[in-house]
């Protein structure tokens, strides 16, 4: 039998902005694309046209792929900052390494004899920080450590699963906003969370639109999270419950995702205006520690997600 080799996927010629030797490779259909050729232990190195061209690319294809990028936290904030200012707060600086605050640090491995609080922070699907008045425009999340099997994220276009939806039901969505609030996150009973100031920006909650256009392509998405949405704005928690349900489950159908099982180096950018993300428990969690299911993540984050 003879094997038909895959034909090799032309640069297209909107994606040439990216410069010499850049080269973007799509990893599915809608969603996702890998850059190549492009060393980000020196970000400040790369041309301005080449960092607006891969904003625009971020908010067309909604993730892209980083590979075999060996960096450290400053490296890592200095690549993010070329994309704008870093969102200001949140939940970050209470899981950063020490001396990085703006980095949240998200592991299953023991710190200090303790669990980290958040190894299971993206249990259920969200866009980063929509709790709050300014949510994260972008998030850069690296990989240092992945377990053998497993511990994958799984990223949705919301922009492939509004399209989707009836021209009845889009009017319908129209003019909603939803309610996002870290007091809506379902919480483990086994777990203990540290308590939250209710004078902490990250308590407020914040209502936002159940349909956006995006500012940069135009296109309008779902903007919704399992994590933190129960109700929409003006409705009861009853009235809202088969609405949210809904909208909370409709954009995980497979042909919306792109699922990335991580390689140490890896680094994906993603548009949290078009994306929604989500972790999986797919590793052995039951034996948590031992060293083959070892996770260790490190993530910046984007402001500027206002106005939309
Ligand atoms: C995050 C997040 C997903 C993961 O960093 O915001 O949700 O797979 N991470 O660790
Ligand atoms: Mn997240």
């Amino acid at each position: 039998m003879t094997l038909i080799a895959t034909r090799a996927i032309p640069v297209e010629a909107r994606r040439q902005g990216l410069g010499d030797g850049v080269e973007a490779i799509d990893l599915s259909w809608r969603t996702g694309t890998e850059i190549r050729g492009l060393d980000l232990t020196r970000p400040d190195d790369i041309p301005e046209t080449t960092i607006q061209e891969l904003m625009r690319l971020v908010s067309e294809r909604c993730i892209l792929l980083f590979r075999d990028q060996v960096i450290d936290h400053d490296q890592h904030l200095a690549f993010t900052r070329r994309f704008g200012p870093l969102a200001k707060t949140g939940m970050i600086d209470r899981y950063a390494p020490p001396g990085y605050p703006d980095i949240y640090k998200l592991t299953n491995m023991k710190v200090d004899g303790e669990r980290w609080e958040v190894w299971d922070a993206a249990r259920l699907w969200h866009s980063d920080q929509s709790f709050m008045q300014e949510p994260a425009m972008g998030s850069l999340l690296r990989c240092e450590i992945a377990p053998r099997l497993g511990g994958n994220t799984i990223f949705a276009n919301m922009y492939h699963a509004y399209d989707r939806l009836s021209e009845g039901f889009k009017q319908t969505l129209a003019p909603l906003q939803a309610w996002h609030s870290i007091a809506n996150i379902p919480r483990r009973p086994d777990k203990k969370w540290k308590p939250y100031d209710p004078g902490e920006e990250v308590a407020a909650g914040a209502a936002h639109p159940v349909v956006r256009t995006h500012p940069v392509t135009g296109h309008k998405a779902l903007y919704i999270s399992e994590h933190f949405v129960a109700s929409i704005e003006g409705w009861t928690l009853e009235e809202s419950a088969p609405l949210v349900n809904f909208l909370n489950n409709f954009p995980k159908r497979p042909e919306f995702t792109y699922r990335h099982a991580w390689r140490p180096g890896d680094l994906i950018f993603w548009d949290n205006r078009c994306a929604l993300h989500h972790a999986p428990e797919d590793y052995a969690v039951s034996q948590i520690d031992a060293p083959e299911n070892h996770r260790l993540m490190y993530r910046t984050t984007l402001a500027g997600d206002r106005p939309y």
